[in-house]
């Protein structure tokens, strides 16, 4: 059978399009935005107030690791621990989250942190806070009737 060359051309560009397109759905759906269960650490959710880190919850800062501050958090039905968050601006963070019921979300309004709490798993992202201000953290993975209420904040100061 004889294939006409145009017919050829339009074949692979078809398939080409269709795995440039895979690639970008596939890569914009991690890179930049949610990032869910990107660690390997699982904790016992049921024992997560006995578990360090997550037995003191709150902001810590660290030495001599590639960031200067870690914020520990507890996610619960419906309320982030701490509540309020306040790192001082140009410091390097490593947000260390979990849940201990349901799944939650982290986002911090306004910024690309964006994480999804699983039971049973905890998830970290590093970043550098670089802008004064106060954020909006909010749950973005429905967990229940409060959902909506549940929320926290992160003050980036001078
Ligand atoms: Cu927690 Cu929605």
């Amino acid at each position: 059978m004889h294939i006409h060359k145009y017919e050829k051309w339009w074949l692979s560009f078809g398939a080409a399009m269709l795995v440039a397109f895979l690639v970008i759905v596939g890569v914009s759906a991690f890179h930049n935005g949610t990032h869910p269960n990107n660690s390997k650490w699982t904790i016992n959710y049921e024992k997560v107030d006995e578990i360090a880190p997550f037995n003191q919850p709150g902001v810590h800062k660290v030495e001599g690791k590639d960031w200067d501050y870690e914020v520990v958090l507890v996610a619960s039905a419906f309320s982030y621990n701490p509540m309020n968050i306040e790192i001082p601006v140009g410091s390097k963070v490593k947000f260390i989250a979990t849940t201990k019921d349901v799944i939650h979300g982290f986002e911090v309004a306004g910024t690309n942190i964006n994480m999804m709490l699983e039971p049973g798993y905890v998830s970290e992202y590093v970043t550098t806070a670089d802008k004064v201000g106060e954020f909006l953290i909010v749950c973005n993975e429905y967990c229940g009737a409060g959902h909506a209420m549940m929320y926290s904040k992160l003050m980036v100061v001078n």
